[in-house]
Protein backbone atom coordinates (compact mmCIF):
# COMPACT_ATOMS: atom_id res chain seq x y z
CA UNK A 1 0.00 0.00 0.00
CA UNK A 2 1.17 3.32 -0.81
CA UNK A 3 0.75 6.75 0.78
CA UNK A 4 -1.59 8.27 -1.37
CA UNK A 5 -3.48 4.67 -0.23
CA UNK A 6 -3.27 3.17 -3.75
CA UNK A 7 -2.70 -0.07 -3.67
CA UNK A 8 0.98 -0.90 -5.74
CA UNK A 9 -0.02 -4.49 -6.56
CA UNK A 10 2.69 -6.63 -7.47
CA UNK A 11 2.70 -10.41 -8.85
CA UNK A 12 5.33 -13.64 -8.38
CA UNK A 13 7.51 -13.35 -11.38
CA UNK A 14 9.95 -15.64 -10.19
CA UNK A 15 9.77 -18.91 -7.34
CA UNK A 16 12.44 -19.00 -4.74
CA UNK A 17 13.62 -22.44 -6.50
CA UNK A 18 13.10 -20.19 -9.62
CA UNK A 19 15.17 -17.77 -8.64
CA UNK A 20 18.31 -20.47 -6.63
CA UNK A 21 18.23 -21.98 -10.16
CA UNK A 22 19.63 -18.46 -11.32
CA UNK A 23 21.62 -17.56 -9.29
CA UNK A 24 23.76 -21.13 -9.76
CA UNK A 25 23.19 -20.77 -13.64
CA UNK A 26 24.66 -17.33 -13.77
CA UNK A 27 27.28 -17.54 -11.27
CA UNK A 28 28.92 -20.51 -12.37
CA UNK A 29 28.37 -19.06 -16.67
CA UNK A 30 30.22 -15.93 -15.35
CA UNK A 31 32.81 -18.00 -14.20
CA UNK A 32 33.09 -20.48 -16.85
CA UNK A 33 33.58 -17.03 -19.21
CA UNK A 34 35.98 -15.36 -16.88
CA UNK A 35 37.82 -18.91 -16.67
CA UNK A 36 37.23 -20.29 -20.37
CA UNK A 37 38.59 -17.15 -22.29
CA UNK A 38 41.29 -16.67 -20.14
CA UNK A 39 42.81 -19.26 -21.88
CA UNK A 40 42.58 -16.79 -25.02
CA UNK A 41 45.31 -14.55 -23.30
CA UNK A 42 47.98 -13.74 -25.17
CA UNK A 43 51.56 -14.77 -23.71
CA UNK A 44 53.18 -11.53 -23.18
CA UNK A 45 49.82 -10.48 -20.58
CA UNK A 46 50.38 -14.27 -18.75
CA UNK A 47 54.02 -12.74 -18.46
CA UNK A 48 53.06 -9.70 -16.62
CA UNK A 49 51.97 -12.06 -13.35
CA UNK A 50 55.43 -13.40 -13.60
CA UNK A 51 55.74 -17.15 -11.43
CA UNK A 52 52.26 -16.22 -10.19
CA UNK A 53 51.10 -17.31 -13.72
CA UNK A 54 51.44 -21.22 -13.27
CA UNK A 55 49.31 -20.73 -9.96
CA UNK A 56 46.99 -18.85 -11.66
CA UNK A 57 46.76 -21.00 -14.87
CA UNK A 58 46.21 -24.14 -12.18
CA UNK A 59 43.47 -22.70 -10.97
CA UNK A 60 41.98 -20.99 -13.98
CA UNK A 61 41.47 -25.15 -15.29
CA UNK A 62 40.39 -25.98 -11.13
CA UNK A 63 37.19 -23.25 -11.33
CA UNK A 64 36.49 -24.40 -14.77
CA UNK A 65 35.65 -27.84 -14.14
CA UNK A 66 33.99 -27.46 -10.80
CA UNK A 67 31.73 -24.39 -12.43
CA UNK A 68 31.24 -26.90 -15.06
CA UNK A 69 29.92 -29.55 -12.87
CA UNK A 70 27.38 -27.04 -10.84
CA UNK A 71 26.16 -25.68 -14.20
CA UNK A 72 25.75 -29.39 -15.56
CA UNK A 73 24.12 -30.36 -12.19
CA UNK A 74 21.46 -27.33 -12.47
CA UNK A 75 20.61 -27.79 -16.05
CA UNK A 76 19.61 -31.87 -15.51
CA UNK A 77 18.02 -30.56 -11.99
CA UNK A 78 15.83 -28.45 -14.51
CA UNK A 79 15.03 -30.40 -16.71
CA UNK A 80 13.68 -32.83 -13.69
CA UNK A 81 11.87 -29.62 -12.28
CA UNK A 82 9.87 -28.91 -15.59
CA UNK A 83 8.87 -32.30 -15.70
CA UNK A 84 7.88 -33.14 -12.18
CA UNK A 85 7.13 -30.30 -9.83
CA UNK A 86 3.76 -28.67 -10.47
CA UNK A 87 5.45 -25.10 -10.25
CA UNK A 88 7.91 -26.34 -12.88
CA UNK A 89 5.19 -27.56 -15.43
CA UNK A 90 3.61 -24.47 -15.51
CA UNK A 91 6.46 -22.38 -16.26
CA UNK A 92 7.50 -25.16 -19.60
CA UNK A 93 3.59 -24.96 -20.36
CA UNK A 94 3.71 -21.36 -20.51
CA UNK A 95 7.47 -21.21 -22.39
CA UNK A 96 6.63 -23.26 -24.94
CA UNK A 97 6.44 -21.41 -28.34
CA UNK A 98 3.04 -20.92 -30.43
CA UNK A 99 2.40 -19.28 -33.29
CA UNK A 100 1.39 -16.55 -31.59
CA UNK A 101 5.05 -15.76 -31.02
CA UNK A 102 5.97 -15.45 -34.35
CA UNK A 103 2.89 -12.86 -35.22
CA UNK A 104 4.21 -11.46 -32.06
CA UNK A 105 7.63 -10.87 -33.29
CA UNK A 106 6.62 -9.40 -36.54
CA UNK A 107 3.89 -7.17 -34.53
CA UNK A 108 6.60 -6.20 -32.46
CA UNK A 109 9.38 -5.04 -35.23
CA UNK A 110 6.01 -3.01 -36.67
CA UNK A 111 5.69 -1.32 -33.78
CA UNK A 112 9.08 -0.54 -33.40
CA UNK A 113 9.54 0.85 -37.11
CA UNK A 114 6.47 2.67 -36.06
CA UNK A 115 4.31 1.06 -38.20
CA UNK A 116 1.88 0.07 -35.92
CA UNK A 117 0.52 1.85 -32.91
CA UNK A 118 0.79 -0.80 -30.04
CA UNK A 119 3.17 -3.08 -28.96
CA UNK A 120 1.31 -7.28 -29.66
CA UNK A 121 0.01 -7.85 -26.39
CA UNK A 122 1.87 -10.42 -24.75
CA UNK A 123 1.56 -13.53 -22.16
CA UNK A 124 3.87 -14.82 -19.30
CA UNK A 125 6.90 -15.08 -21.88
CA UNK A 126 7.77 -13.01 -24.34
CA UNK A 127 9.40 -14.10 -27.59
CA UNK A 128 12.04 -12.76 -26.74
CA UNK A 129 12.42 -14.48 -23.51
CA UNK A 130 11.55 -17.76 -24.73
CA UNK A 131 14.29 -17.28 -27.45
CA UNK A 132 16.76 -16.79 -24.55
CA UNK A 133 15.79 -19.98 -22.67
CA UNK A 134 15.94 -22.25 -25.42
CA UNK A 135 19.20 -20.79 -26.47
CA UNK A 136 20.21 -21.58 -22.91
CA UNK A 137 19.09 -25.42 -23.63
CA UNK A 138 20.98 -25.77 -26.97
CA UNK A 139 24.05 -24.04 -25.50
CA UNK A 140 24.38 -26.29 -22.43
CA UNK A 141 23.71 -28.94 -24.75
CA UNK A 142 26.77 -27.87 -27.03
CA UNK A 143 29.01 -26.96 -23.82
CA UNK A 144 28.39 -29.50 -21.39
CA UNK A 145 28.66 -32.40 -24.38
CA UNK A 146 32.30 -31.34 -25.66
CA UNK A 147 33.46 -29.52 -22.35
CA UNK A 148 33.02 -33.58 -21.01
CA UNK A 149 34.94 -34.78 -24.29
CA UNK A 150 37.73 -32.26 -23.74
CA UNK A 151 38.04 -33.03 -19.81
CA UNK A 152 38.09 -36.79 -20.95
CA UNK A 153 40.42 -36.30 -23.89
CA UNK A 154 42.64 -39.83 -23.36
CA UNK A 155 39.05 -41.22 -24.53
CA UNK A 156 38.59 -39.83 -27.82
CA UNK A 157 40.79 -39.46 -31.51
CA UNK A 158 42.34 -36.02 -32.13
CA UNK A 159 39.49 -35.34 -34.86
CA UNK A 160 37.07 -35.64 -32.57
CA UNK A 161 38.44 -33.24 -29.87
CA UNK A 162 39.32 -31.09 -32.16
CA UNK A 163 35.81 -30.49 -33.60
CA UNK A 164 34.83 -30.83 -29.85
CA UNK A 165 37.26 -27.88 -29.27
CA UNK A 166 35.58 -25.74 -32.07
CA UNK A 167 32.31 -26.56 -31.21
CA UNK A 168 32.87 -25.35 -27.46
CA UNK A 169 34.56 -21.96 -28.49
CA UNK A 170 32.05 -21.07 -30.31
CA UNK A 171 29.26 -22.07 -28.78
CA UNK A 172 31.25 -20.27 -25.41
CA UNK A 173 31.47 -17.00 -27.76
CA UNK A 174 27.95 -16.89 -28.44
CA UNK A 175 26.83 -17.35 -25.16
CA UNK A 176 29.18 -14.67 -23.86
CA UNK A 177 27.80 -12.37 -26.70
CA UNK A 178 24.35 -13.47 -26.08
CA UNK A 179 24.27 -12.54 -22.18
CA UNK A 180 26.43 -9.68 -23.05
CA UNK A 181 23.92 -8.07 -25.82
CA UNK A 182 20.53 -9.44 -25.41
CA UNK A 183 20.20 -10.43 -21.60
CA UNK A 184 22.31 -7.16 -20.59
CA UNK A 185 19.78 -4.84 -22.72
CA UNK A 186 16.18 -6.28 -21.89
CA UNK A 187 17.13 -7.13 -17.93
CA UNK A 188 19.49 -4.13 -17.03
CA UNK A 189 18.75 -1.28 -19.94
CA UNK A 190 14.87 -1.78 -20.81
CA UNK A 191 14.01 1.96 -19.58
CA UNK A 192 11.03 -0.36 -17.13
CA UNK A 193 13.35 -1.34 -14.75
CA UNK A 194 16.67 0.22 -15.05
CA UNK A 195 19.31 -0.31 -13.62
CA UNK A 196 18.08 -3.56 -13.26
CA UNK A 197 15.09 -6.04 -13.00
CA UNK A 198 15.39 -7.02 -9.48
CA UNK A 199 12.81 -10.03 -9.99
CA UNK A 200 15.85 -12.02 -9.83
CA UNK A 201 16.21 -10.88 -6.22
CA UNK A 202 12.99 -10.74 -4.88
CA UNK A 203 10.87 -12.63 -7.74
CA UNK A 204 8.10 -9.39 -7.93
CA UNK A 205 6.95 -7.50 -10.92
CA UNK A 206 4.84 -4.00 -10.80
CA UNK A 207 1.51 -4.17 -11.94
CA UNK A 208 2.99 -1.47 -14.54
CA UNK A 209 5.29 -4.01 -16.40
CA UNK A 210 2.89 -6.47 -16.41
CA UNK A 211 0.42 -4.04 -18.03
CA UNK A 212 3.19 -3.42 -20.37
CA UNK A 213 4.42 -6.79 -21.19
CA UNK A 214 2.36 -9.17 -19.58
CA UNK A 215 -1.00 -8.30 -19.84
CA UNK A 216 -2.54 -11.66 -20.98
CA UNK A 217 -0.69 -12.84 -17.98
CA UNK A 218 -2.28 -10.59 -16.07
CA UNK A 219 -5.81 -11.63 -17.29
CA UNK A 220 -5.23 -15.05 -16.81
CA UNK A 221 -4.23 -14.06 -13.29
CA UNK A 222 -6.92 -12.14 -12.19
CA UNK A 223 -9.36 -14.90 -13.92
CA UNK A 224 -7.70 -17.33 -11.77
CA UNK A 225 -8.29 -15.26 -8.96
CA UNK A 226 -11.54 -14.57 -9.49
CA UNK A 227 -12.44 -18.32 -9.61
CA UNK A 228 -10.45 -19.02 -6.71
CA UNK A 229 -13.01 -16.10 -4.67
CA UNK A 230 -16.29 -17.68 -6.36
CA UNK A 231 -15.27 -20.73 -5.05
CA UNK A 232 -14.64 -19.97 -1.44
CA UNK A 233 -17.48 -17.48 -1.35
CA UNK A 234 -19.43 -20.87 -2.75
CA UNK A 235 -17.43 -22.84 0.26
CA UNK A 236 -19.15 -20.16 3.15
CA UNK A 237 -22.20 -20.15 2.06
CA UNK A 238 -22.43 -23.51 1.97
CA UNK A 239 -20.76 -23.79 5.27
CA UNK A 240 -23.32 -21.06 6.57
CA UNK A 241 -25.93 -23.61 5.23
CA UNK A 242 -24.93 -26.53 7.27
CA UNK A 243 -25.04 -24.50 10.46
C1 LIG B 1 28.78 -21.25 -20.52
C2 LIG B 1 29.59 -22.26 -20.32
C3 LIG B 1 31.04 -22.33 -20.77
C4 LIG B 1 31.85 -21.40 -21.34
C5 LIG B 1 31.51 -19.94 -21.68
C6 LIG B 1 33.16 -22.04 -21.57
C7 LIG B 1 34.26 -21.41 -22.16
C8 LIG B 1 35.42 -22.05 -22.52
C9 LIG B 1 36.45 -21.49 -23.36
C10 LIG B 1 36.40 -20.09 -23.99
C11 LIG B 1 37.41 -22.42 -23.49
C12 LIG B 1 38.69 -22.26 -24.30
C13 LIG B 1 38.44 -22.95 -25.63
C14 LIG B 1 39.59 -22.84 -26.59
O1 LIG B 1 40.55 -22.12 -26.36
O2 LIG B 1 39.51 -23.52 -27.61
C15 LIG B 1 37.03 -23.57 -22.71
C16 LIG B 1 37.76 -24.73 -22.58
C17 LIG B 1 37.36 -25.84 -21.83
N1 LIG B 1 36.15 -26.01 -21.19
FE1 LIG B 1 34.65 -24.67 -21.17
N2 LIG B 1 33.10 -23.32 -21.13
C18 LIG B 1 31.83 -23.56 -20.65
C19 LIG B 1 31.35 -24.74 -20.12
C20 LIG B 1 32.12 -25.85 -19.85
C21 LIG B 1 31.64 -27.04 -19.21
C22 LIG B 1 30.18 -27.26 -18.77
C23 LIG B 1 32.70 -27.89 -19.11
C24 LIG B 1 32.78 -29.27 -18.49
C25 LIG B 1 31.79 -30.09 -18.34
C26 LIG B 1 33.85 -27.24 -19.70
C27 LIG B 1 35.12 -27.78 -19.84
C28 LIG B 1 36.16 -27.25 -20.56
C29 LIG B 1 37.42 -27.88 -20.80
C30 LIG B 1 37.83 -29.25 -20.26
C31 LIG B 1 38.19 -27.02 -21.61
C32 LIG B 1 39.60 -27.26 -22.15
C33 LIG B 1 40.58 -26.32 -21.53
C34 LIG B 1 40.83 -26.66 -20.09
O3 LIG B 1 41.49 -27.68 -19.85
O4 LIG B 1 40.36 -25.94 -19.23
N3 LIG B 1 33.46 -26.00 -20.14
N4 LIG B 1 35.79 -23.33 -22.15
Amino acid sequence: MSHHGKKQRTFLRLTVSQRIQHVILFTSTGLLILTGFMLLGERWAIDLFGSAGNTIFYWRGVVHRIAGVAVTLVCLYHMVYVVVSEEGRSWLRDMLPRLKDGVDAGQNVSFMLGFRKARPKMDRFTYMEKLEYFSVYFGMFIVILTGTMMWTEWLWPKFYLDVADALHLGEATLAALAIIVGHIFTVHYNPHVYPMNKAFIDGQISEEIMLEEHPLWLDRLEAEEATATAAATEKDVEKRDDA
